[in-house]
């Protein structure tokens, strides 16, 4: 058993501190946020994710798990500090490192013993160096500590099964000892520990969520030439998956990377390369697609529809992907906004993220069912593939709508099927299939 502190009761925080105690540890989370802190001492879990509640809960009870606002009382025993603080993007994409520094800040006026201070924080490429130095010069006497950087690759929606079982761990230090210790951690996750130096650790988060959402991107763009080319890209993305050398994970089309993360750090690992006078031109096309799939929606619903002003469009999820509430740069909020402006009535139906998208989206009407939205809409759109949208009665669906067009934004259904029921179907590269007898006549 550890004494582990987790500064940050956010998303990555939260999972790390429960699964860390979950893993025999004893740690506290601390939050300089005192509501939070407070809501989560009465047991209430300030995100949706699931399982997070039953792993805080049982490791609470287990007195485990504890949660504080002060920074006194969460150093006092911690012999590991991990830094899970927010890092929003600042202006020009610069990821926003205000909330690290005041952490460091703190840990250095509060620590009376040496500590091992992990970075779970995505934050740019020399920021372990960085905080090395606001620690040493805002301490008030030289006490030992070693900077580590441990870059989180957990998913939302799957947060607490990543935490238990990494592809890798990453871990960057210029102090292999300290790296070695935060290694022993991370044992029972019986997964390949990887120990580097300090700024290729962080690097390496960079590189791996930049090269998710290029194969995001890279699908979509072929998804568009799909559509031109009577291909379907579906099928396309399962032939490629077959190759080893490609895989099948992160190659399904659709309306593109949101949430907090892809957005975000694609666009610090551009702004990164633009001021050490790299050149990051495939970064820039990533971001690019990503934009124009969101567009693209609306163009076609347009076009189906023979003009949006006054039609009724149905949204199917809001949230930025399956399994979370999460809305923070979710297409749903582009492609709503961009169809309010254009004169539609928007409606839309999600399982989680109403209360949360009512407050960004105010123009739009939430419903409580698919069935509602469904009700006189002159066309659906699928925005988010939450799985409960793929077992619906579409043919009561297609029976109590206005009008006929389904645009599947996420490429759940068939469209054959769908075509069959009378909507009028439309995918994201599923281009009508031109086979040899169409064009050239039956061959029996
Ligand atoms: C992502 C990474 O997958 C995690 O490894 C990483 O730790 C995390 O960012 C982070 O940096 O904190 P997350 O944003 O939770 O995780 O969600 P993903 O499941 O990766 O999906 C990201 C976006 O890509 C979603 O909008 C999703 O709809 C989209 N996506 C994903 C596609 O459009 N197509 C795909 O094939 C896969």
């Amino acid at each position: 058993m550890k004494n582990i502190c987790v500064l940050g009761a956010g998303y990555v925080g939260l999972v790390t501190g429960a699964c860390f105690a979950d893993l025999g540890n004893k740690v506290i989370c601390l939050d300089i946020d005192e509501s939070k802190i407070e809501a989560l001492n009465r047991g209430d879990v300030p995100i949706y994710e699931p399982g997070l509640a039953e792993v805080l809960l049982r490791n609470v009870r287990s007195r485990r798990l504890n949660f504080s606002t002060s920074y006194e009382d969460a150093l006092k025993t911690a012999e590991f500090v991990f830094i899970a603080v927010g890092t929003p993007s600042g202006v020009d994409g610069e990821a926003d490192l205000q909330y690290v520094r005041m952490a460091a800040k703190s840990i250095a006026k509060v620590m009376d013993h040496p500590l091992i201070i992990i970075n779970k924080s995505t934050v740019p490429v020399g920021t372990g160096d960085w905080v090395a130095d606001i620690i040493k010069k805002h301490q008030e006497e030289p006490i030992p500590f070693w900077v580590v950087s441990n870059p989180e690759f957990l998913r939302e929606g799957s947060a607490i099964h990543d935490f238990m079982n990494p592809d890798r761990v990453v871990l960057g230090s210029l102090h292999h000892e300290a790296a070695e210790k935060v290694a022993q951690l991370h044992l029972p996750l019986r997964t390949t520990i990887q120990i580097t130096d300090l700024r290729t650790a962080e690097m390496i988060k960079y590189a791996s969520n930049a090269f998710l959402a290029t194969r995001i991107s890279f699908i979509n763009e072929i998804a568009t030439i799909c559509e031109r080319l009577g291909a379907d890209v579906k099928e396309v993305a399962v032939g490629m998956g077959y190759d080893k050398r490609i895989g099948p994970a992160f190659l399904d089309a659709g309306l593109g990377f949101g949430g907090s993360c892809f957005p975000k750090d694609v666009r610090a690992l551009e702004h990164m390369a633009l001021i050490h006078d790299a050149h990051p031109q495939l970064l820039r096309a990533v971001l690019d697609i990503n934009r124009h799939q969101r567009r693209q929606v609306v163009v076609k619903l347009r076009q189906m529809l023979g003009g949006l002003n006054e039609r009724r469009v149905g949204l199917l999820g809001l949230s930025f992907k399956p399994n979370t509430d999460d809305m923070r740069e979710a297409p749903a909020v582009d492609i709503a906004r961009q169809l309010h402006r254009e004169g539609a009535y928007v409606q839309a139906y999600d399982p989680v993220s109403g209360e949360i998208a009512a407050r960004i989206l105010p123009d739009i009407r939430l419903a409580e069912s698919v069935y509602e939205v469904a009700k006189d809409a002159d066309a659906l759109v699928v925005v988010t593939e939450w799985n409960e949208f793929r077992h619906l009665d579409m043919e009561r669906i297609r029976r109590n709508m206005a009008g006929k067009v389904l645009l599947d934004g996420r490429n759940i259904w068939d469209p054959e099927e769908m075509a069959g029921l009378g909507f009028v179907y439309s995918g994201v590269g599923r281009g009508v299939n031109m086979n040899s007898s169409d064009r050239e006549g039956d061959l029996s």
